[in-house]
Formats: structure tokens, C-alpha cells, sequence
């Protein structure tokens, strides 16, 4: 035969042949912007290993809101950094900390968000870990309460949806039963099903000021070296009551987006989490590679694997870039 069979660059010929058989796209409405909300007023503070990134504090979180608004993001993703910490995290029921003030400025300014807030201990402690510390265990039940009651005081705050991060075992059980007695019934649960102890956490840790006092988080977050462990854990947050499943981070772990995608009838989300921003970032600085190109290669490549939505630092960039 003189000519190839199959040519599949046909289907590559120019822009709107390669647009018709397209299929994944990245749209604005997919991705959810975190922001990190701090005490006090008139704070807006640079992270240093997160260019771009700022804390906030809640009155000078309007800019912000106004710049993801018109950019097209819809979902945000709120992470308090309290005044004072304690050994187990008490100002996280605060009513008046930042979160639940937060929360209380969004729907007065912008209405129209979906308000997702973090809901974990490890911004709260003065150890660091996301759970209630006993010599140096990480206590699992007594925790859940805690949990709990700061899902309860964001969903009553007027959070659309709380989003545990912890890793505790029972967690999205024990927010659903409390969430419901209090006819809460409505209030998503975003988990955090399948969290790697990953690296990748880094600069998140400087922006919270967070990292763990003693140890690490290999005794609840996941082991890397598997991903069975994965379906489990998916499978347990959906039999507890979850509503939407986050694999993070999210471009080390495709794999394990697209199998929890194939293994769930439920939503998945995925965290591309500070340590992919900041390296993208960093390398973009030094011109090594194109930032854009690699932000939109990124996000669609974690959209083609299976997640609906993304959660990433890159929300505003990236749905500016795709409006445009
Ligand atoms: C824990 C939490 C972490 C992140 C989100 N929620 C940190 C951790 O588990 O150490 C990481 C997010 C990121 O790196 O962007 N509350």
C-alpha cells in the first residue's frame, strides 16, 4: 500500500475542524476561586511563595469580589485565619471570625455566589493539625464534633456549601446528621474525599501560617504510593452523604480523578492545590515556559480527566484569559 490507511491528522487540518471534535472545555463556571479571609481590617498581605496571592481581610474583600464577578467565577472557597490559636482551634466556632463575617459580606455585596467555606481545624490550632491532638495522636471521634458545629455555624452563616478537609474517618456523616437537625437540609457537603499527604501543600501552609508543629499528616491524609485506597474513600463519602467528591491535588493525580470519575455517580472536583500555582508560576517568572498556556493546558487537562470543577489560584486569570 503506498499510502496510509488511517490519517489521523485529517481531524487536525485547521482551528475549526480540530474545535468540532473537541472534547472537553474549560468555562469560567467551572472553576472556584479560594480565598484566604484573615482577622483584623485593612489587611491585604502578599504570600510570598503564592505571587499574586493575598490574605484578605473581610472589608477589603469587595476588589476581589468585584474582579472574580466580572471575570465570570460564580463559586468561591473561603479559608479563615484567626486572631488567636488555640490548642483545639475553639476560635473556629467563633461567630464572629472571619468566615462566618466573611460569608455575611459576600451576600450583602454579591449575592449571587456559590459560598463554599473549608472546614477544618488546622488554621485554628496552635499544633497545626487538623485534628484534636492527644500526646501525639491525632484523636479522630472527639473531633468530629468540632467539625460539625463549624459546618453548622457556616451553614447558618448562609454558606451554599461546606467543604470538610480534614480527613478524619465519619466526618461527612456527622455533618449531615448535625446540618440536618438543624433543618439545614439544603446545605451541600463537598468533601474533601480523596486528600493525599502531598508536598504540594507547601506555600498553602505559609499563606495560613498552618504547617504542622510536630509530626505530619501521614496518619489521616493519603498515602501516595496507592490509589484503591481512593474508591474507599469516595465510596464512604458518597454512603455518608456527600454531595460532590474532591480529589486533590490534582495534576500528579489524573489517575485517580479519572478512576473516582468512572467509580461515582456523584460531581467530582479537584484541587489544583498551591504547589502546582506556585510552580507554574515560579517557572513562568523565569520564562521557561508560557504561564497561560500552561494554566489553560492544566485546567483542561484535570477538566479531561473527569472533574466538573476545579478549585485553583488561577480561577481570575483563567477565566479573564478564556473571556477574552
Ligand atoms: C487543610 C487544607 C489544606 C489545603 C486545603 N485545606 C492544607 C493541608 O492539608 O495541609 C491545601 C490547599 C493548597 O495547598 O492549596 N485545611
Amino acid at each position: 500500500m503506498s499510502h496510509p490507511v488511517e490519517r489521523p491528522r485529517r481531524l487536525r487540518t485547521n482551528a475549526p475542524i480540530r474545535n468540532l471534535v473537541r472534547e472537553v472545555d474549560l468555562h469560567p463556571d467551572n472553576l472556584i476561586l479560594p480565598l484566604f479571609v484573615t482577622w483584623g481590617k485593612n489587611r491585604k498581605e502578599p504570600i510570598a511563595s503564592m505571587p499574586g496571592v493575598f490574605r484578605h481581610s473581610v472589608d477589603l474583600l469587595p476588589e476581589i469580589l468585584r474582579e472574580a464577578w466580572e471575570a465570570g467565577i460564580r463559586s468561591l472557597l473561603l479559608f479563615g485565619i484567626p486572631e488567636k490559636k488555640d490548642e483545639s482551634g475553639s476560635e473556629a466556632l467563633n461567630p464572629d471570625g472571619p468566615v462566618p463575617q466573611a460569608i455575611g459580606a459576600i451576600r450583602a455585596s454579591f449575592p449571587d455566589f456559590v459560598v463554599m467555606t473549608d472546614v477544618c481545624i488546622d488554621e485554628y490550632t496552635t499544633h497545626g493539625h487538623c485534628g484534636l491532638v492527644k500526646g501525639d495522636r491525632i484523636e479522630n471521634d472527639p473531633t468530629l464534633e468540632i467539625l460539625a458545629q463549624m459546618a453548622l455555624l457556616h451553614a447558618q452563616a448562609g454558606a451554599d456549601v461546606v467543604a470538610p478537609s480534614d480527613m478524619m474517618d465519619g466526618r461527612v456523616a456527622a455533618i449531615r446528621t448535625l446540618l440536618d437537625t438543624h433543618a439545614f437540609t439544603d446545605t451541600l457537603i463537598l468533601s474533601y474525599a480523596v486528600k493525599y499527604a502531598s508536598a504540594l501543600y507547601g506555600p498553602f501552609r505559609d499563606a495560613m501560617m498552618s504547617g504542622p508543629q510536630f509530626g505530619d499528616r501521614c496518619s489521616y491524609q493519603m498515602d501516595f504510593r496507592g490509589s484503591r485506597e481512593a474508591l474507599r474513600e469516595a465510596r464512604l463519602d458518597r454512603e455518608e452523604g456527600a454531595d460532590i467528591l474532591m480529589v486533590k491535588p490534582a495534576i500528579a493525580y489524573l489517575d485517580i480523578i479519572a478512576k473516582v470519575a468512572a467509580s461515582s455517580d456523584l460531581p467530582v472536583a479537584a484541587y489544583q492545590v498551591s504547589g502546582e500555582y506556585s510552580m507554574i508560576m515560579a517557572a513562568g517568572a523565569n520564562g521557561w515556559i508560557d504561564t497561560d498556556r500552561v494554566m489553560i493546558e492544566s485546567l483542561t487537562a484535570i477538566r479531561r480527566a473527569g472533574a466538573q470543577m476545579i478549585l485553583t489560584y488561577f480561577a481570575i486569570r483563567a477565566a479573564k484569559l478564556l473571556r477574552s
